[in-house]
């Protein structure tokens, strides 16, 4: 059964937004928890406008379920990890100045980049995930690298899923397929919402771990958080 790791990066954006502590992150991540989040997702990014790297220790401190940190393994990014030490990491290539993840790894070209990293991080016990778009090759190459598991960048998916679904998901399902034969864990994010996470979550054989974070803030506005968790976890059911 996949699990719901909430992303709380938006919370932080609005904590950011003015002065002060409000809303309080590590409550929200807490809270998240109680109302039945599975992980708690961070991705601290090089501008800090989300998660800054200053709320990685109370986090930790308080993350029950999973912790999962993503990003660029710079090699700021990287001391924060090891030294915090995440049930997991998700090593995501995107830019300093990107308004959101929006690829995945060319596992290929920069397969001695990972390499290392991901021997770094599993050193530590660090559970390692590589985002990738659905593509044979590049599942292949995350498993070279030694990664764990492999995120599915679910951006175009989502994009594509209101007018054709079954040719949205194609790909994912033909690339989970490969995963399981070759023996690399699933983890999926990016626009998963309430209308398209049900039918993803049928699709892709193994999927173990969603982790969502924009459409479900968004949907707290409307149904409170707690309730809008229930939603999110009724349909991975
Ligand atoms: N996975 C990765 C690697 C991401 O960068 C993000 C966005 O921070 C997500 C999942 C969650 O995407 P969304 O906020 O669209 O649910």
């Amino acid at each position: 059964m996949a699990r719901l790791s909430v992303n709380i990066n938006k919370i932080a954006l609005i904590r950011n937004s003015r002065k002060g502590n409000l809303p309080d992150l590590v409550k929200a991540a807490k809270d998240c928890e109680a109302f039945g989040a599975e992980g708690i997702t961070v991705h601290p990014r090089p501008d800090e406008r989300h998660v800054r790297y200053s709320d990685i220790p109370a986090l930790k401190q308080v993350v029950a379920t999973e912790f999962n940190i993503e990003g660029n393994p710079t090699e700021a990014f990287l001391e924060l990890v090891l030294k915090y030490k995440p049930t997991q990491c998700t090593l995501v290539p995107d830019a300093p100045d990107v308004l959101t993840s929006d690829q995945g790894w060319d596992t290929i070209g920069q397969k001695a980049l990972l390499t290392d990293v991901v021997a770094r991080l599993q050193e530590k016990g660090i559970r390692v995930s590589i985002f990738v778009d659905a593509e044979e090759r590049h599942v292949e190459g995350a498993k070279a690298v030694g990664a764990d598991r492999i995120e599915f960048y679910t951006g175009n998916y989502a994009a594509m899923f209101p007018k054709n679904p079954s040719l949205a998901v194609d790909a994912h399902t033909r690339c989970a397929r490969l995963a399981n034969e070759i023996g690399i864990g699933i983890n999926a994010g990016h626009d998963l919402n309430l209308d398209n996470l049900r039918y993803y979550n049928e699709q892709v054989e193994g999927l173990l771990e969603v982790s969502i974070g924009h459409a479900l803030i968004t949907d707290a506005l409307y149904f409170g958080l707690q309730n809008t968790i229930q939603m999110y976890l009724r349909q991975l059911r």
